[in-house]
């Protein structure tokens, strides 16, 4: 036996606080409209959505999280210096290195927190809830902040009509921390890279942005620089997300142990109502259980709608705390995860 110690942490952990920031800037169809050829009914009936919001400028990544964060954390009771591990999850945060995290750490005041990215698309805060889980029952950490955060229109092409009525921006956060009793389930997660090309910047960056100081064999001679976006192939995405995550989502219902008429609210990624409609169909949810529905007047944020959606919930008292919510998310990767939690 080597003398090496293991750590160990708390037997649980749960959700603390969570919190959220909404760009100011709210954008309805009629703009939307003049930007791409589409129509209000086409949108509303297609995908449930009728205004989204998109960030100004100084609406950055790190300002709409450290928003979200400070909400967060101050709903957990805490003190943002008991914050000891922040993690970021976000496809938009322009800047390769270093990870955003340990800006948005120091601007929280979370001192010396271990602090990372990651990229997990629109499932970002389902893996986040599971990593600061297991973080918290390891011993590694003590209170975890998770945040998911996008600023989508930097990577959205206004004039493609498969995206452009879509994508918004925001920020959602939430803290997590020891518990007594079991608050998180387990986690059913997974990804399908032979599906990676559905949902994909259309050029690396290195394409986009040709270096100045260097011919590339395989490029000749530079290229003139153009903005790279996220392209969207739909339709696959839509099928894909109404049959298999429902089945991923009956998964974790079953790993938590909670049958469909125990549980009280549903969260699915807010990516189209008609496909949170398809799930809670093939999930044979009770009529009385909560949907979030924040799409309507939010878009799809990514990794920041989740903890947004749950937020407007409790903020309306459609939800309530201590209630039992399912949580789904499902996006570029292919990418899913979802796991039953306890709501803070
Ligand atoms: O967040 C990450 C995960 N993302 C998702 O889960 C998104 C999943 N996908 C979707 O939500 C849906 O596929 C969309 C809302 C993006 C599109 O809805 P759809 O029912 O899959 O439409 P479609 O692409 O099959 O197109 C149907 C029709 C086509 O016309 P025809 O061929 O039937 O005449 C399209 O040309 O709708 C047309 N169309 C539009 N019409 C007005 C496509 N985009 C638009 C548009 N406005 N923006």
């Amino acid at each position: 036996m080597s003398g090496v110690k293991a750590s160990q942490g708390a037997a649980f952990s749960k959700i603390m606080g969570i919190g959220g920031y909404r760009p100011r800037r709210v954008v309805d169809n009629a703009e939307i409209v003049t930007y791409i050829d589409s129509s209000d009914e086409w949108i509303r009936t297609r995908s449930g959505i009728t205004e989204r919001r998109w960030a100004s400028p100084d609406e950055t990544v790190q300002m709409m999280s450290v928003a979200a964060a400070r909400t967060a954390i101050e709903r957990a009771g805490l003190e943002p210096g008991q914050v000891d591990t922040v993690i970021v999850a976000t496809v938009t945060h322009l800047l390769q290195t270093p990870a955003i995290a340990t800006t948005i750490a120091s601007e929280l005041g979370a001192k010396n927190a271990a602090a990372f990215d990651i990229n997990a698309a629109c499932a970002g805060f389902c893996y986040m809830v599971a990593m600061a889980d297991a973080l918290i029952r390891s011993g590694a950490s003590k209170y975890v902040a998770i945040i998911g955060v996008e600023r989508l229109t930097d990577l959205t092409d206004i004039h493609d009509r498969s995206t452009a009525f879509i994508f918004a921006d925001g920020a959602g956060a939430a803290i997590m921390g020891p518990s007594d009793e079991p608050s998180i389930g387990p986690v059913v997660w997974g990804s399908d890279g032979e599906q990676s090309d559905l949902i994909t910047q259309t050029q690396p960056w290195d394409k986009a942005i040709p270096r100045q100081d260097r011919v590339r064999p395989e490029d000749g001679t530079a290229e003139a620089a153009t903005w790279p976006t996220i392209a969207m192939t739909g339709n696959p995405v839509f099928k894909w997300a109404s049959y298999a995550m429902a089945k991923t989502a009956a998964e974790a219902l079953d790993a938590a142990g909670v049958q469909p008429d125990e549980l009280d609210v549903f969260v699915p990624h807010q990516a189209n109502n008609r496909i949170t409609d398809a799930m809670f169909k093939a999930l044979k949810l009770p009529s009385d259980v909560v949907i979030a529905r924040d799409i309507v007047n939010h878009g799809n944020t990514s990794a920041a709608s989740i903890p947004l959606a749950i937020e407007t919930l409790l903020e309306s008292g459609e939800a309530k705390s201590g209630q039992t919510a399912l949580i789904i998310g499902f996006g570029a990767g292919l990418v899913f995860a979802g796991q039953v939690i306890t709501l803070p």
